[in-house]
């Protein structure tokens, strides 16, 4: 069944509303294990909140740090959410700031949006690996984008960024970092975009990571296997996602700046706190997710053993997609696997996302083993079958699924 079919038609006698929420939430349940390319851990899951998510108004409207008028809202979980990534990201925790904002895109275009106000003039400089929100951010505040090059590894080429801080040497700058791109999960070298702006000069300058999806796991690396990216490499702000990693089960995002930025909204009379935020009204559910996932059962430990589970899982099925012939392509420390986009006819319907050419297994917490095992099986099958080939790359393309990175 699909979700369509859940809809009945309208002549039919409608269901209890028990049965299609039942049947709504089998066909996902079902449909959850071909979905390989969704960034989102599902493993975690939150039955103690049930009652306060399916029957409490929660408005976090405004500045996260002031009340408002308002008791309905979940400032204090927020706060501490902020707080806890902040440290995270080397903060100190009595002077970070931030928001839980309703993804990474509005935590993108508040951090551009911040730079074009403090730093008239702003060019915006991003890889052109990096996720189509930095566009959008750029787009909003009517500031131009360069777009620098990514090299083998998809990761921001430096010589490049050098060639182009050059040519708007005498604008302000925001790079925009990502670490963790969406198509193959590499990470820019923050610090050492900081130390080519401070090589050249460019004082007036911002440098936000865009860290949706690999921003927790890899702060919770052991220093030597991860480059650090927060605010002691140069970031000026950073956004996660809490939807990819931490497993929030919808869509939200934290967005972190070392302290309040100087450009932080005025008071508003009718909310009673400032408007320091992108959006008006916020979710209030979600910063109760995020605090529920940082905090229980084991906090930061859990997360580091699960994101070493998700990476072992990468690692397998990196290694069976080369054992039975399929190019692939993984670059440890990530949870994505790279492969040639099968064209023709597989048994299963199975989502791997990605353009014309290159699919993608993301190996989150929640995506079980087995279930990459069938895909696995029914692509060899197919491909000894010939009713799958691999898609061929276009001429040129040198950029493809050859190997493991490491
Ligand atoms: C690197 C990166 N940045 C930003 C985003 C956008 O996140 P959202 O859709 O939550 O706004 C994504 C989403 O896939 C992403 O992978």
């Amino acid at each position: 069944m699909t979700l369509s079919e859940v809809t009945l038609p309208a002549s039919d006698p409608a269901p209890p509303l028990t049965t299609r929420a039942a049947q709504l939430q089998a066909v996902l349940a079902a449909d959850r294990r071909h979905h390989l390319a969704f960034p989102g851990a599902t493993d975690l899951t939150y039955p103690d909140l049930a009652a306060v998510l399916s029957s409490q108004l929660l408005n976090n409207v405004g500045d996260p740090f002031e009340p408002g008028h308002g008791r309905n809202h979940t400032k204090d979980y927020e706060i501490d959410v902020v707080r806890r990534l902040g440290v995270l990201f080397g903060g100190h925790r009595e002077q970070v700031w931030g928001y839980v904002a309703s993804g990474a895109t509005e935590g993108t275009v508040h951090a551009v949006d911040e730079a074009a106000t403090a730093l008239p003039g702003l060019v915006v400089y991003a890889s052109t690996a990096a996720h189509y929100s930095v566009a959008k951010a750029a787009r909003l505040v009517r500031a131009p984008l360069v777009a620098v090059p990514a090299d083998a590894h998809g990761r921001m080429r430096l010589d490049a960024l050098r060639m182009q801080l050059m040519r708007f040497r005498d604008r302000p700058a925001a790079i925009v970092a990502t670490v963790g791109t969406t198509e193959t999960e590499a990470a820019d070298d923050v610090a050492g975009i900081a130390g080519l702006c401070d090589h050249l000069g460019v004082t007036r300058r911002r440098i936000h990571v865009d860290a949706a999806l690999a921003g927790v796991p890899r702060a919770l690396l052991p220093a030597h296997q991860q480059p650090p990216f927060g605010f002691a490499a140069g970031a000026t702000s950073v956004v996660v996602s809490g939807h990819k990693f931490l497993s929030t089960l919808m869509p939200c995002a934290v967005l972190l700046y070392p302290r309040r930025p100087v450009t932080a909204g005025t008071p508003v009379s009718y909310i009673g706190a400032a408007d320091t935020t992108i959006a008006g009204s916020r979710n209030g559910h979600t910063p109760l997710l995020l605090w529920w996932s940082l905090t229980t059962a084991g906090g930061l430990d859990k997360h580091r053993a699960r994101a070493d589970a998700a990476r072992r899982l990468a690692a397998d099925t990196y290694e069976r997609l080369r054992r039975i012939g399929w190019r692939a392509r993984w670059q440890p420390p990530a949870f994505t696997v790279t492969l040639t986009q099968p064209a023709g006819r597989l048994a299963r319907p199975w989502v791997l996302g990605g353009d014309q050419h290159t699919g993608r297994i993301i190996c989150m917490p929640g995506l079980e083993a087995a279930w990459v095992g069938e895909f696995l099986d029914d692509l060899r099958a197919a491909a000894l079958a010939r009713t799958v080939v691999p898609m061929p790359r276009p001429a040129g393309n040198t950029s493809g699924e050859q190997g493991c990175l490491s």
